[in-house]
């Protein structure tokens, strides 16, 4: 017996869905970017941004399943295998292991940038959809992004 499960998605929420996957997808890429700079950072700081790094990846799970069950609570489908996350990101990998730590905060203050504008656009489309609780959860997570962006910059200042 088949049970056909409920279109909780409506017109508005279905222009949601690939926008969504998409910051959906950053936040994936974010987690195991950020895991590459908490094994490879090095330098005199090396005790504080390895412990740095490990916070930042843990938030990004945190933020990562708070978007795919806002979706799943709308109805809408997330993204769920690394080859959507890989095709759907608007972050890339560097994936090189002598970056210097300067350049890994930098990196990770351009990501979160890249991300809060895409959230900013996303949130805008569920306002327009008079989906104003999606809003909040978009704008919560851009909130979170601007206040790292912050850190990452004070970090990097002279
Ligand atoms: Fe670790």
């Amino acid at each position: 017996m088949s049970v056909k499960e409920p279109d909780l998605a409506g017109p508005a929420a279905r222009n949601l869905e690939k926008p969504l996957n998409v910051q959906l997808s950053n936040w994936a890429v974010a987690y195991i970017k950020l895991h590459h700079c908490h094994w490879f950072v090095k330098g005199p700081e090396f005790q504080s941004l390895h412990a740095k790094f490990e916070e930042l990846y843990d938030w990004a799970a945190e933020k990562l399943d708070e978007l795919a069950e806002r979706m799943l609570a709308i109805g809408l489908r997330p993204a769920s295998t690394l080859k959507e996350y890989m095709s759907l990101a608007e972050i890339r990998e560097s994936g090189d292991p002598s970056e210097s730590a300067t350049k890994m905060l930098e990196g990770a203050a351009s990501d979160f940038g890249t991300m809060a504008k895409g959230l900013k656009a996303a949130a805008e489309t569920a306002e327009r959809n008079g989906d104003s609780a999606t809003a909040d959860v978009l704008n919560g997570q851009i909130e979170e992004l601007e206040k790292q962006i912050w850190m990452l910059k004070a970090t990097l200042s002279k």
